[in-house]
């Protein structure tokens, strides 16, 4: 308790978050569940070992040394693959009892596929999955968290209509190996950031910048690996091993940029339109398919660019019907809040602020805090927004809970991190207000992340975790922030205490 007075007292000295959305008096429900979360390639490292088969990452940094900011690769990265029982360690010091993670796909299935499956990549899972239960903690995993495998890679990737058939074997090995432990999954890791970023520009790997072309059929085919994964467990494995199956959606919040110009106001929903709802639409809407806003936008856009056929493809009957309500919760990433106003420009894809086929121009609101990474803002409402977003919009969220897989702030590592105590607080208050005033059907917060870690093109220059990794150490020391204890202590008592 005088830790924590102690706490918030400096944090209200020392902190450069300050945003008055009050102190709560409200508390989470009893059956809400806190986790912290990670991802195999940016903690695991050991990239070659254990009969390890190559991830797009790896192969690309590895011939593209100069791809992130430091110059860095995930080759040895927190060394997890060899420290996880540290891990663990670290779990119970915060004292939540969820663990959201990844199976690195190309560790278990080397080449990608179910004709040779890696015995000590399957132990190695085994064994964390077992040593996490009996500490407590409940593994949520994710199967995919865009370590995709090269070789998969170099057909295409998500872009191949193949993947799906591929993706659901891979699913198939993975619910065998470890459906009887592990009771939620999420299938693909925000398939936005991965292909708008990643397959439409270069600012993820695979760095394809397919000018419009294939983010769209990495977008269609990711839905589709999803729905077919979805379905399989529902038919095979639900039955019996009742786990539950969703896909994790990331979101940031898209204000006007002068909320008294219409136009604006209409940016900023075409932009939610554009890049949630093109997912989220599929699955949670009554309808099953993308939104009529979206489809015709791009299918416009290709005509007026000289395409005969629409860049974003058409789902059939059957698929539209295995898409719809394909999810068991809501899994949402958010992080921050971007300002929407309508933009003319010509296209350009080297533009990172213009969305050409939205037609808006994004920017930030410098006067809020930006304690770490260029591109997040600090803007705690926006979260209180994103959820009420998804909750009007979708009434199948009367029936399934929203779980927030991933919510965090990067800085530049201090283990004093009073910046990130505010953020927490700041951010997990909008939840309760979502909760309490809003109605909404929040089930779950997942802290990203648990320790520092690889942050992809970012390398190691920008730090998320809960714990300071000492990545000059051979040993790769773990520390608590305080954070880890600030975080800890609203995960234990339900409350806030500002
Ligand atoms: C979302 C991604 O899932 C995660 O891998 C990444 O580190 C965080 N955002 C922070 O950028």
């Amino acid at each position: 308790r005088a830790l924590l007075v102690t706490l918030s007292l400096l944090q209200y000295t020392h902190g450069n978050i300050r945003v008055n959305s009050g102190v709560s008096n409200y508390s989470f429900p009893d059956d809400f569940i806190f986790g912290v979360a990670s991802a195999a390639f940016q903690i695991e490292g050991a990239w070659d070992e254990g009969g390890k088969g190559e991830s797009m990452w790896d192969t690309y940094i590895h011939k593209h040394p100069n791809y992130t900011v430091d110059r860095s690769n995930g080759d040895v990265a927190a060394d997890s693959y060899h420290r996880f029982m540290d891990d663990i360690e670290m779990i119970k010091t915060v004292g939540v009892n969820y663990y959201r993670l990844s199976i690195s796909w190309p560790r278990l299935l080397p080449n990608g596929t179910d004709n040779n499956i890696s015995q000590e990549g399957m132990q190695y899972y085994r064994t964390l999955f077992e040593e996490l239960l009996k500490a407590n903690i409940t593994p949520v995993v994710t199967l995919f968290h865009w370590d995709m495998p090269t070789p998969l890679m170099d057909l295409g990737g998500w872009a191949n209509p193949k993947i799906v058939d591929y993706f659901e074997d891979y699913a198939r090995v993975v619910f065998n190996l470890y459906g009887d432990i592990i009771k939620m999954w999420t299938t693909i890791n925000e398939p936005h950031q991965q292909c708008y970023n990643g397959y439409g520009r270069d600012y993820f790997v695979p760095a394809l910048m397919s000018g419009g072309i294939g983010d769209y059929l990495c977008t269609h085919y990711t839905l589709l690996s999803h729905a077919r994964v979805y379905r399989m467990y529902e038919k095979e494995f639900k039955p019996y091993q009742k786990g539950k199956v969703a896909i994790t959606l990331d979101a940031f919040w898209a204000d006007p940029k002068n909320p008294n110009n219409p136009e604006d106001v209409r940016a900023a929903e075409d932009y939610l339109q554009m890049h949630l709802a093109i997912y989220a639409h599929p699955i949670y809407s009554d309808v099953g398919d993308y939104p009529n806003f979206v489809r015709e936008r791009v299918n416009n856009m290709s005509l007026q660019q000289g395409f005969l056929r629409s860049r974003l493809p058409y789902f059939s009957k059957e698929e539209i019907k295995a898409l719809q309500g394909s999810s068991d919760f809501f899994a949402l990433n958010h992080y921050t809040t971007f300002l929407m106003t309508p933009s003319s420009m010509e296209p350009d894809w080297q533009v990172p602020s213009w969305d050409q086929d939205t037609g808006v121009r994004m920017s930030q609101n410098l006067s809020w805090p930006r304690p770490g990474a260029d591109w997040l803002t600090v803007n705690p409402p926006g979260f209180r927004k994103v959820i009420n977003w998804i909750s009007n919009n979708y009434r199948m969220l009367k029936k399934i809970p929203i779980i927030i897989t991933e919510n965090g702030m990067a800085d530049w590592g201090q283990t004093d991190d009073y910046d990130r105590v505010a953020y927490y607080n700041e951010y997990l208050n909008q939840v309760l207000l979502a909760i309490h005033e809003d109605g909404c059907n929040v089930k779950g917060y997942f802290s990203w992340t648990l320790m520092d870690d690889f942050e992809w093109i970012d390398g190691y220059s920008v730090k998320f975790g809960l714990f300071k990794v000492d990545f000059d150490d051979p040993e790769k020391k773990r520390t608590p922030k305080l954070s880890a204890h600030s975080f800890g202590n609203i995960a234990r008592t339900h409350r806030i205490d500002f």
